[in-house]
């Protein structure tokens, strides 16, 4: 996805209820660049994911394809539209990978991830929505489970209606930081030529559950 998201689309801009299924039947996909996104292969070859994880909004699978490539135990890519699964399921896949067609956001089913992998979804999540993102991420964990990936921070966007949604650190820092603990937000990744200096690569932990 990209800050010309609207403009780049043969469609009409959508808002932020975008019909996300129509967009893959359509083959209006600008966001997917027919690669795993460049700072998770650096990320992987540095220092692999091991165990369950889970990659939500996840498209045409080519980061959780990455991550089952690179060790990963059992990974699991989930989007709400099927057109986008079907997609994901026609590449040669890993053992250990899974795609499954569930909403993120109120989902109950996936439990128990080692970690969740974040890539441009969300950016397309409406702002009013984003606590309902944390707590999925949170419920999606095990304690001390890892929230890794890309954000795309996108800050030439100042709508409100139409992602990708800007989202700043300062906005990560205040959605995330009462559940995770914040281990590392860094600019100047590598990545895809067009997205250069509108992303930030962030690594967090969940916090151990307390009674207070
Ligand atoms: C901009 S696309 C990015 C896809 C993929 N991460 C990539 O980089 O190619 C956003 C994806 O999130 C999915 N999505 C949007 N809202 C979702 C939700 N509530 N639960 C699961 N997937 C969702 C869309 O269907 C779409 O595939």
């Amino acid at each position: 996805m990209d800050g010309s998201f609207n403009m780049e689309s043969h469609l009409e801009a959508a808002g932020g209820g975008v019909d996300w299924e129509a967009r893959y039947h359509a083959g209006d996909t600008p966001w997917d660049k027919g690669a795993a996104h460049p700072a998770l292969l650096e990320r992987l070859t540095r220092n692999p994911l091991e165990g369950d994880v889970l990659v939500p909004g996840c498209g045409a699978g080519h980061d959780a394809r990455a991550i089952g490539a690179h060790g990963a135990r059992n990974v699991v890519g989930l989007d709400i539209a099927p057109a986008a699964l079907n997609r994901a399921r026609a590449f040669s896949n890993p053992a250990g990978l899974e795609f499954r067609l569930d909403d993120f956001l109120t989902a109950r089913a996936h439990l128990g991830f080692d970690a969740v992998f974040e890539h441009t979804c969300l950016c397309a999540i409406p702002p009013a929505r984003r606590r309902d993102y944390v707590a999925a991420v949170a419920r999606c964990l095990g304690n001390g489970g890892l929230f890794l990936g890309v954000i795309f921070t996108n800050p030439d966007n100042p709508s409100i209606d139409t992602p990708p949604f800007r989202c700043g650190l300062d906005d990560i820092e205040e959605l995330f930081s009462g559940l995770f603990e914040i281990q590392e937000i860094r600019h100047g990744i590598p990545t895809f030529p067009e997205r250069t200096g509108r992303e930030a690569w962030v690594e967090m932990r969940k916090r151990p559950r307390t009674n207070a």
